[in-house]
Protein backbone atom coordinates (compact mmCIF):
# COMPACT_ATOMS: atom_id res chain seq x y z
CA UNK A 1 0.00 0.00 0.00
CA UNK A 2 1.58 3.49 -0.80
CA UNK A 3 1.71 5.88 2.13
CA UNK A 4 1.71 9.00 0.21
CA UNK A 5 -0.25 12.20 1.56
CA UNK A 6 -2.60 14.50 -0.73
CA UNK A 7 -2.74 17.34 2.63
CA UNK A 8 -1.25 19.62 0.35
CA UNK A 9 -3.55 18.84 -2.79
CA UNK A 10 -6.39 19.22 -0.38
CA UNK A 11 -5.17 22.44 0.28
CA UNK A 12 -5.94 23.57 -3.08
CA UNK A 13 -9.99 22.66 -2.55
CA UNK A 14 -12.36 25.68 -3.12
CA UNK A 15 -12.22 27.18 0.76
CA UNK A 16 -15.64 26.13 1.16
CA UNK A 17 -14.93 22.60 0.71
CA UNK A 18 -11.90 22.48 2.51
CA UNK A 19 -13.47 23.89 5.80
CA UNK A 20 -15.82 21.47 5.29
CA UNK A 21 -13.56 18.53 5.50
CA UNK A 22 -11.63 19.83 8.48
CA UNK A 23 -14.74 19.93 10.56
CA UNK A 24 -15.57 16.28 9.30
CA UNK A 25 -12.35 15.60 10.53
CA UNK A 26 -12.44 17.09 14.12
CA UNK A 27 -15.98 15.83 14.39
CA UNK A 28 -14.91 12.39 14.01
CA UNK A 29 -13.62 12.75 17.28
CA UNK A 30 -17.00 13.34 18.76
CA UNK A 31 -19.51 11.24 16.46
CA UNK A 32 -20.88 7.81 17.16
CA UNK A 33 -18.75 6.10 14.96
CA UNK A 34 -16.97 3.15 16.09
CA UNK A 35 -13.86 3.02 14.31
CA UNK A 36 -13.76 6.84 14.57
CA UNK A 37 -12.43 6.94 10.61
CA UNK A 38 -14.02 8.98 7.39
CA UNK A 39 -12.52 9.14 4.40
CA UNK A 40 -13.03 10.30 1.44
CA UNK A 41 -13.45 8.53 -1.21
CA UNK A 42 -14.32 7.79 -5.06
CA UNK A 43 -14.04 10.51 -8.05
CA UNK A 44 -12.54 13.41 -5.65
CA UNK A 45 -9.54 11.19 -4.89
CA UNK A 46 -8.60 10.96 -8.33
CA UNK A 47 -9.50 14.59 -8.87
CA UNK A 48 -7.30 15.34 -6.25
CA UNK A 49 -4.30 13.39 -7.85
CA UNK A 50 -4.88 15.19 -11.43
CA UNK A 51 -5.59 18.81 -10.00
CA UNK A 52 -8.98 18.91 -11.57
CA UNK A 53 -12.26 20.82 -9.99
CA UNK A 54 -14.67 18.52 -8.22
CA UNK A 55 -18.14 19.52 -6.63
CA UNK A 56 -19.26 16.16 -5.49
CA UNK A 57 -17.49 14.65 -2.77
CA UNK A 58 -17.84 11.39 -1.08
CA UNK A 59 -17.58 10.50 2.06
CA UNK A 60 -17.20 7.18 3.67
CA UNK A 61 -17.38 6.47 6.99
CA UNK A 62 -16.57 2.34 8.76
CA UNK A 63 -19.33 2.51 10.93
CA UNK A 64 -22.63 5.13 11.08
CA UNK A 65 -22.20 8.44 8.91
CA UNK A 66 -25.44 9.26 9.03
CA UNK A 67 -25.12 11.37 12.34
CA UNK A 68 -22.01 12.39 11.35
CA UNK A 69 -24.13 13.83 8.05
CA UNK A 70 -26.90 15.79 10.64
CA UNK A 71 -23.85 17.26 12.48
CA UNK A 72 -22.23 18.70 9.47
CA UNK A 73 -25.31 20.18 8.09
CA UNK A 74 -26.48 21.66 11.80
CA UNK A 75 -23.24 23.40 12.29
CA UNK A 76 -23.06 24.50 8.17
CA UNK A 77 -27.10 25.48 8.12
CA UNK A 78 -26.57 23.34 4.76
CA UNK A 79 -29.60 21.07 3.24
CA UNK A 80 -29.88 17.97 4.79
CA UNK A 81 -31.46 14.76 2.76
CA UNK A 82 -31.37 11.59 4.58
CA UNK A 83 -31.82 7.93 2.93
CA UNK A 84 -32.68 6.20 5.24
CA UNK A 85 -33.22 2.66 3.52
CA UNK A 86 -29.73 3.02 1.52
CA UNK A 87 -27.81 4.11 5.13
CA UNK A 88 -26.68 7.72 3.46
CA UNK A 89 -26.92 11.14 3.49
CA UNK A 90 -26.46 14.18 1.37
CA UNK A 91 -25.66 17.66 2.51
CA UNK A 92 -25.76 20.68 -0.10
CA UNK A 93 -23.77 23.36 0.51
CA UNK A 94 -23.49 26.04 -2.49
CA UNK A 95 -22.51 24.46 -5.00
CA UNK A 96 -20.91 21.36 -3.39
CA UNK A 97 -22.84 18.50 -2.61
CA UNK A 98 -21.28 15.85 0.16
CA UNK A 99 -22.35 12.00 0.46
CA UNK A 100 -22.01 10.20 3.24
CA UNK A 101 -22.58 6.80 3.64
CA UNK A 102 -20.77 3.63 5.64
CA UNK A 103 -18.66 1.84 3.81
CA UNK A 104 -20.57 -1.95 2.56
CA UNK A 105 -20.07 -4.45 0.00
CA UNK A 106 -22.37 -5.33 -2.92
CA UNK A 107 -23.75 -8.75 -4.12
CA UNK A 108 -25.87 -9.37 -7.69
CA UNK A 109 -28.27 -11.72 -7.77
CA UNK A 110 -27.98 -11.70 -11.64
CA UNK A 111 -26.25 -9.68 -14.16
CA UNK A 112 -27.98 -5.97 -14.39
CA UNK A 113 -29.84 -6.27 -10.61
CA UNK A 114 -29.12 -3.88 -8.29
CA UNK A 115 -26.73 -4.73 -5.58
CA UNK A 116 -27.65 -6.16 -2.28
CA UNK A 117 -25.54 -4.17 -0.04
CA UNK A 118 -24.49 -4.97 3.23
CA UNK A 119 -21.79 -2.90 6.14
CA UNK A 120 -18.63 -4.21 5.68
CA UNK A 121 -14.91 -2.51 5.79
CA UNK A 122 -13.11 0.47 3.81
CA UNK A 123 -11.16 -1.99 1.81
CA UNK A 124 -14.42 -4.37 0.50
CA UNK A 125 -16.52 -0.82 -0.11
CA UNK A 126 -13.16 -0.26 -2.51
CA UNK A 127 -13.22 -3.22 -3.78
CA UNK A 128 -17.09 -3.05 -5.06
CA UNK A 129 -15.94 0.05 -7.31
CA UNK A 130 -15.84 0.16 -11.21
CA UNK A 131 -12.27 1.08 -11.81
CA UNK A 132 -8.90 1.50 -9.77
CA UNK A 133 -8.86 5.11 -10.40
CA UNK A 134 -11.83 5.06 -8.30
CA UNK A 135 -11.04 2.87 -5.62
CA UNK A 136 -8.61 5.08 -3.64
CA UNK A 137 -9.31 6.92 -0.20
CA UNK A 138 -8.00 9.40 2.06
CA UNK A 139 -8.14 9.71 5.67
CA UNK A 140 -9.92 12.35 7.27
CA UNK A 141 -9.29 11.63 10.79
CA UNK A 142 -6.71 14.24 12.71
CA UNK A 143 -3.81 12.08 13.30
CA UNK A 144 -3.85 10.67 9.66
CA UNK A 145 -5.52 13.29 7.63
CA UNK A 146 -5.12 13.36 4.06
CA UNK A 147 -2.84 9.75 3.84
CA UNK A 148 -3.59 7.85 0.62
CA UNK A 149 -5.49 4.50 0.98
CA UNK A 150 -4.70 2.49 -2.01
CA UNK A 151 -5.47 -1.39 -2.05
CA UNK A 152 -5.88 -1.53 -5.62
CA UNK A 153 -2.92 0.22 -7.62
CA UNK A 154 -5.00 2.97 -8.15
CA UNK A 155 -2.26 5.74 -7.87
CA UNK A 156 0.08 3.71 -10.50
CA UNK A 157 -2.93 3.85 -12.64
CA UNK A 158 -3.74 7.24 -12.51
CA UNK A 159 0.35 7.87 -13.29
CA UNK A 160 -0.43 5.41 -16.18
CA UNK A 161 -3.04 6.65 -17.32
CA UNK A 162 -5.11 3.69 -17.42
CA UNK A 163 -8.85 2.68 -16.79
CA UNK A 164 -8.64 -1.02 -14.99
CA UNK A 165 -11.44 -2.81 -13.33
CA UNK A 166 -10.78 -3.92 -10.23
CA UNK A 167 -11.86 -7.97 -11.09
CA UNK A 168 -13.16 -9.80 -14.25
CA UNK A 169 -16.77 -9.71 -13.57
CA UNK A 170 -16.85 -5.90 -13.10
CA UNK A 171 -18.85 -5.10 -16.42
CA UNK A 172 -20.75 -8.34 -15.58
CA UNK A 173 -21.91 -7.24 -12.21
CA UNK A 174 -22.51 -3.48 -13.18
CA UNK A 175 -22.84 -3.21 -17.38
CA UNK A 176 -23.12 0.86 -16.71
CA UNK A 177 -19.58 0.34 -15.78
CA UNK A 178 -19.35 0.15 -20.00
CA UNK A 179 -20.53 3.69 -20.86
CA UNK A 180 -18.26 4.52 -17.39
CA UNK A 181 -15.05 3.50 -18.93
CA UNK A 182 -15.29 5.08 -22.38
CA UNK A 183 -16.65 8.20 -20.77
CA UNK A 184 -13.61 8.60 -18.18
CA UNK A 185 -11.34 7.95 -20.45
CA UNK A 186 -12.02 10.36 -23.03
CA UNK A 187 -12.70 12.98 -20.66
CA UNK A 188 -8.83 12.07 -18.75
CA UNK A 189 -7.16 11.57 -21.65
CA UNK A 190 -6.69 7.73 -20.63
CA UNK A 191 -6.61 4.77 -22.34
CA UNK A 192 -8.50 1.59 -21.59
CA UNK A 193 -5.90 -0.61 -20.15
CA UNK A 194 -5.58 -3.91 -22.51
CA UNK A 195 -7.42 -6.87 -20.09
CA UNK A 196 -10.28 -4.19 -19.32
CA UNK A 197 -11.10 -3.35 -23.23
CA UNK A 198 -11.24 -7.45 -23.90
CA UNK A 199 -13.90 -7.72 -20.79
CA UNK A 200 -15.65 -4.76 -22.49
CA UNK A 201 -15.74 -6.43 -25.95
CA UNK A 202 -16.38 -9.82 -24.32
CA UNK A 203 -19.61 -8.23 -22.06
CA UNK A 204 -21.30 -6.47 -24.12
CA UNK A 205 -24.52 -8.11 -24.38
CA UNK A 206 -24.18 -7.16 -20.56
CA UNK A 207 -25.88 -3.63 -21.68
CA UNK A 208 -29.32 -5.29 -22.50
CA UNK A 209 -29.87 -6.16 -18.83
CA UNK A 210 -29.16 -2.59 -18.01
CA UNK A 211 -32.81 -0.89 -17.17
CA UNK A 212 -33.66 2.05 -19.99
CA UNK A 213 -33.73 4.55 -17.29
CA UNK A 214 -30.28 3.57 -15.65
CA UNK A 215 -28.91 3.63 -19.47
CA UNK A 216 -30.77 6.76 -20.75
CA UNK A 217 -28.95 8.13 -17.24
CA UNK A 218 -25.74 7.08 -18.73
CA UNK A 219 -25.96 8.68 -21.99
CA UNK A 220 -27.08 11.73 -20.36
CA UNK A 221 -24.03 11.74 -18.81
CA UNK A 222 -22.08 11.28 -22.00
CA UNK A 223 -23.79 14.10 -23.63
CA UNK A 224 -22.95 16.54 -20.58
CA UNK A 225 -19.36 15.59 -21.31
CA UNK A 226 -17.23 18.45 -23.16
CA UNK A 227 -16.77 16.59 -26.00
CA UNK A 228 -19.26 13.72 -26.41
CA UNK A 229 -18.50 12.91 -29.98
CA UNK A 230 -14.96 11.78 -28.86
CA UNK A 231 -17.29 9.14 -26.07
CA UNK A 232 -19.64 8.34 -28.91
CA UNK A 233 -16.48 7.84 -31.80
CA UNK A 234 -14.76 4.98 -28.70
CA UNK A 235 -17.97 3.66 -28.12
CA UNK A 236 -18.38 2.79 -31.83
CA UNK A 237 -15.18 1.66 -32.31
CA UNK A 238 -15.64 -0.90 -29.08
CA UNK A 239 -19.02 -1.54 -30.48
CA UNK A 240 -20.76 0.05 -27.53
CA UNK A 241 -23.49 2.14 -29.88
CA UNK A 242 -23.91 -0.85 -31.60
CA UNK A 243 -25.12 -2.55 -28.61
CA UNK A 244 -27.46 -0.18 -28.19
CA UNK A 245 -28.86 -0.07 -31.58
CA UNK A 246 -27.57 -1.75 -34.67
CA UNK A 247 -27.77 1.14 -36.63
CA UNK A 248 -26.14 3.75 -34.06
CA UNK A 249 -22.86 5.21 -35.62
CA UNK A 250 -20.39 7.33 -33.60
CA UNK A 251 -18.73 8.71 -36.85
CA UNK A 252 -16.85 11.67 -38.33
CA UNK A 253 -20.48 13.05 -38.87
CA UNK A 254 -20.93 13.82 -35.51
CA UNK A 255 -17.11 14.92 -34.80
CA UNK A 256 -18.25 17.57 -37.39
CA UNK A 257 -22.08 18.59 -35.70
CA UNK A 258 -21.64 18.31 -32.00
CA UNK A 259 -18.81 21.43 -31.72
CA UNK A 260 -22.35 23.23 -33.94
CA UNK A 261 -23.99 22.62 -31.52
CA UNK A 262 -21.80 23.76 -28.59
CA UNK A 263 -21.48 27.05 -31.16
CA UNK A 264 -25.03 27.98 -31.73
CA UNK A 265 -27.74 26.16 -29.21
CA UNK A 266 -29.53 29.24 -27.61
CA UNK A 267 -29.02 27.61 -24.23
CA UNK A 268 -27.11 24.85 -22.38
CA UNK A 269 -30.18 23.29 -21.64
CA UNK A 270 -30.91 22.71 -24.84
CA UNK A 271 -27.81 20.51 -25.77
CA UNK A 272 -28.89 17.08 -24.43
CA UNK A 273 -31.63 17.11 -26.93
CA UNK A 274 -29.59 18.43 -29.63
CA UNK A 275 -27.03 16.18 -29.18
CA UNK A 276 -29.37 13.59 -28.85
CA UNK A 277 -31.03 14.41 -31.95
CA UNK A 278 -27.95 14.34 -34.03
CA UNK A 279 -27.22 11.00 -32.62
CA UNK A 280 -29.77 9.28 -33.88
CA UNK A 281 -30.18 11.47 -36.76
CA UNK A 282 -29.29 8.53 -39.33
CA UNK A 283 -32.11 6.31 -38.13
CA UNK A 284 -35.59 5.75 -39.83
CA UNK A 285 -38.23 7.41 -37.46
CA UNK A 286 -39.19 3.57 -37.04
CA UNK A 287 -35.42 2.58 -35.95
CA UNK A 288 -35.26 5.95 -33.72
CA UNK A 289 -38.66 5.08 -31.90
CA UNK A 290 -37.07 1.87 -31.54
CA UNK A 291 -33.96 3.71 -29.27
CA UNK A 292 -36.19 5.74 -27.69
CA UNK A 293 -38.49 3.15 -26.50
CA UNK A 294 -35.38 1.61 -25.29
CA UNK A 295 -33.94 4.23 -23.13
CA UNK A 296 -37.40 5.23 -21.95
CA UNK A 297 -36.54 8.91 -23.33
CA UNK A 298 -39.28 10.94 -21.62
CA UNK A 299 -42.20 13.58 -23.59
CA UNK A 300 -40.12 16.38 -24.12
CA UNK A 301 -37.03 15.31 -25.05
CA UNK A 302 -38.95 12.40 -27.34
CA UNK A 303 -41.15 14.90 -29.15
CA UNK A 304 -37.65 16.71 -30.44
CA UNK A 305 -36.08 13.61 -31.61
CA UNK A 306 -39.11 12.13 -32.72
CA UNK A 307 -40.20 15.31 -34.70
CA UNK A 308 -35.96 16.18 -36.32
CA UNK A 309 -36.57 12.33 -37.43
CA UNK A 310 -39.92 13.19 -39.26
CA UNK A 311 -39.00 16.57 -40.62
CA UNK A 312 -35.91 14.91 -42.30
CA UNK A 313 -37.53 12.22 -43.83
CA UNK A 314 -40.28 15.06 -45.39
CA UNK A 315 -37.28 17.61 -46.38
CA UNK A 316 -37.11 15.90 -49.82
CA UNK A 317 -39.63 18.64 -50.53
CA UNK A 318 -38.10 21.46 -50.10
CA UNK A 319 -35.05 20.58 -52.72
CA UNK A 320 -37.92 19.56 -55.10
CA UNK A 321 -39.26 23.25 -55.84
CA UNK A 322 -39.44 26.27 -54.33
CA UNK A 323 -41.39 26.26 -51.31
CA UNK A 324 -43.70 29.78 -50.43
CA UNK A 325 -43.60 30.94 -47.06
CA UNK A 326 -47.54 29.76 -45.74
CA UNK A 327 -46.88 26.40 -46.58
CA UNK A 328 -43.31 26.09 -44.99
CA UNK A 329 -45.03 27.51 -42.30
CA UNK A 330 -47.91 25.13 -42.55
CA UNK A 331 -45.45 22.03 -42.39
CA UNK A 332 -43.49 23.34 -39.57
CA UNK A 333 -45.49 25.10 -37.28
CA UNK A 334 -46.20 21.91 -34.91
CA UNK A 335 -42.80 20.52 -35.32
CA UNK A 336 -40.71 21.19 -31.90
CA UNK A 337 -38.24 24.07 -32.57
CA UNK A 338 -35.16 22.63 -31.20
CA UNK A 339 -36.48 19.65 -33.73
CA UNK A 340 -36.05 22.33 -36.49
CA UNK A 341 -32.70 23.40 -35.60
CA UNK A 342 -31.26 20.19 -35.24
CA UNK A 343 -32.17 19.66 -39.08
CA UNK A 344 -30.63 22.94 -39.89
CA UNK A 345 -27.66 21.70 -38.31
CA UNK A 346 -27.60 18.33 -40.27
CA UNK A 347 -29.05 19.48 -43.53
CA UNK A 348 -27.91 20.40 -47.14
CA UNK A 349 -27.34 24.01 -47.09
CA UNK A 350 -30.49 24.66 -48.95
CA UNK A 351 -32.55 22.80 -46.39
CA UNK A 352 -30.87 24.98 -43.86
CA UNK A 353 -31.78 28.26 -45.99
CA UNK A 354 -35.56 27.22 -45.80
CA UNK A 355 -35.40 26.71 -42.18
CA UNK A 356 -33.68 29.07 -40.88
CA UNK A 357 -35.80 31.23 -42.82
CA UNK A 358 -39.26 29.59 -40.54
CA UNK A 359 -37.11 29.86 -36.98
CA UNK A 360 -35.93 33.50 -37.75
CA UNK A 361 -39.12 35.20 -39.48
CA UNK A 362 -41.66 32.75 -40.52
CA UNK A 363 -42.67 31.71 -37.07
CA UNK A 364 -42.47 35.03 -35.66
CA UNK A 365 -44.94 36.75 -37.85
CA UNK A 366 -48.48 37.18 -36.00
CA UNK A 367 -51.77 39.11 -36.83
CA UNK A 368 -51.87 42.59 -36.34
CA UNK A 369 -55.05 42.03 -34.84
CA UNK A 370 -54.99 40.63 -31.03
CA UNK A 371 -57.67 38.66 -29.66
CA UNK A 372 -59.14 41.62 -27.99
CA UNK A 373 -59.56 43.26 -31.40
CA UNK A 374 -61.21 40.40 -32.94
CA UNK A 375 -63.65 40.02 -30.14
CA UNK A 376 -64.22 43.90 -30.26
CA UNK A 377 -65.05 43.31 -34.57
CA UNK A 378 -67.45 40.32 -33.15
CA UNK A 379 -65.50 37.36 -33.23
CA UNK A 380 -66.27 35.06 -30.32
CA UNK A 381 -63.59 33.47 -28.09
CA UNK A 382 -62.77 29.94 -28.45
CA UNK A 383 -61.40 27.18 -30.94
CA UNK A 384 -62.58 29.73 -34.16
CA UNK A 385 -61.00 32.16 -32.96
CA UNK A 386 -57.98 30.34 -32.85
CA UNK A 387 -58.60 28.94 -36.44
CA UNK A 388 -59.15 32.88 -37.85
CA UNK A 389 -55.68 33.69 -36.08
CA UNK A 390 -54.01 31.26 -38.05
CA UNK A 391 -55.99 32.02 -41.33
CA UNK A 392 -54.64 36.08 -40.49
CA UNK A 393 -51.22 34.98 -40.08
CA UNK A 394 -51.28 32.29 -43.11
CA UNK A 395 -52.75 35.26 -45.41
CA UNK A 396 -50.06 37.80 -44.17
CA UNK A 397 -47.52 35.13 -44.71
CA UNK A 398 -48.27 35.03 -47.93
CA UNK A 399 -48.28 38.35 -48.66
CA UNK A 400 -52.24 38.90 -49.11
CA UNK A 401 -52.73 40.73 -45.92
CA UNK A 402 -50.65 43.67 -45.41
CA UNK A 403 -52.08 46.63 -43.33
CA UNK A 404 -53.96 46.36 -40.08
CA UNK A 405 -57.25 47.67 -42.61
CA UNK A 406 -56.39 44.27 -44.96
CA UNK A 407 -57.17 42.06 -41.64
CA UNK A 408 -60.13 44.10 -40.75
CA UNK A 409 -61.90 43.11 -44.39
CA UNK A 410 -61.11 39.71 -44.05
CA UNK A 411 -62.54 39.63 -40.24
CA UNK A 412 -65.75 41.26 -41.54
CA UNK A 413 -66.18 38.73 -44.37
CA UNK A 414 -65.35 36.10 -41.75
CA UNK A 415 -68.21 37.16 -39.86
CA UNK A 416 -70.63 38.40 -42.78
CA UNK A 417 -70.04 34.40 -43.54
CA UNK A 418 -70.79 33.01 -40.23
CA UNK A 419 -73.73 35.23 -39.63
CA UNK A 420 -75.13 33.63 -43.16
CA UNK A 421 -75.00 30.29 -42.40
CA UNK A 422 -72.54 29.36 -44.69
N1 LIG B 1 -19.25 3.75 -8.81
C1 LIG B 1 -19.05 2.45 -9.21
N2 LIG B 1 -19.81 1.88 -10.19
C2 LIG B 1 -20.79 2.61 -10.77
C3 LIG B 1 -21.04 3.93 -10.37
C4 LIG B 1 -20.23 4.49 -9.37
O1 LIG B 1 -18.14 1.81 -8.70
N3 LIG B 1 -21.55 2.06 -11.71
C5 LIG B 1 -18.39 4.33 -7.72
C6 LIG B 1 -17.06 4.88 -8.19
O2 LIG B 1 -16.12 4.66 -7.18
C7 LIG B 1 -17.33 6.35 -8.32
C8 LIG B 1 -18.29 6.59 -7.18
O3 LIG B 1 -19.07 5.41 -7.10
O4 LIG B 1 -16.13 7.10 -8.21
C9 LIG B 1 -19.20 7.80 -7.35
O5 LIG B 1 -19.97 7.69 -8.55
P1 LIG B 1 -20.14 8.94 -9.50
O6 LIG B 1 -20.56 10.11 -8.71
O7 LIG B 1 -20.98 8.50 -10.64
O8 LIG B 1 -18.67 9.08 -10.03
P2 LIG B 1 -17.49 10.08 -9.87
O9 LIG B 1 -16.25 9.26 -9.89
O10 LIG B 1 -17.70 11.00 -8.74
O11 LIG B 1 -17.53 10.71 -11.30
P3 LIG B 1 -17.83 12.03 -11.98
O12 LIG B 1 -16.51 12.71 -11.95
O13 LIG B 1 -18.25 11.60 -13.34
O14 LIG B 1 -18.94 12.71 -11.21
Amino acid sequence: MVALNLAAEMERLPPEAREILRMVGSLVEESRLPSGRLFLVGGVVRDLLLGCPCLDIDIVGEGDALSLAEAVARRTHGRLVVHKRFGTATVRLGEFRFDFAAARSETYSHPGALPEVRSDTLKADLFRRDFTINAMAVDLTVSRWGTLIDYYGGLEDVRKRCIRVLHPGSFVDDATRILRAIRYEQRLGFRMETGTARLLRRDLKMLDTISGDRLRHEIELVLGEERPERILRRGAELGVLQQLHPSLKGNGWLALKFPLVRELAGSAKDMPALYLSLLVYHLTPEEGGQLLDRLKVPGAIRKVVRDALEIKSEVSRMSSSALAPGALYRWLHLRHPLAIRVNALAGAPMVRWYLELFLRQLSLVKPLLSGEDLMALGVPAGSEMGRLQEHLREERLEGRLKTRGDEEALVKKWIERKSGGC
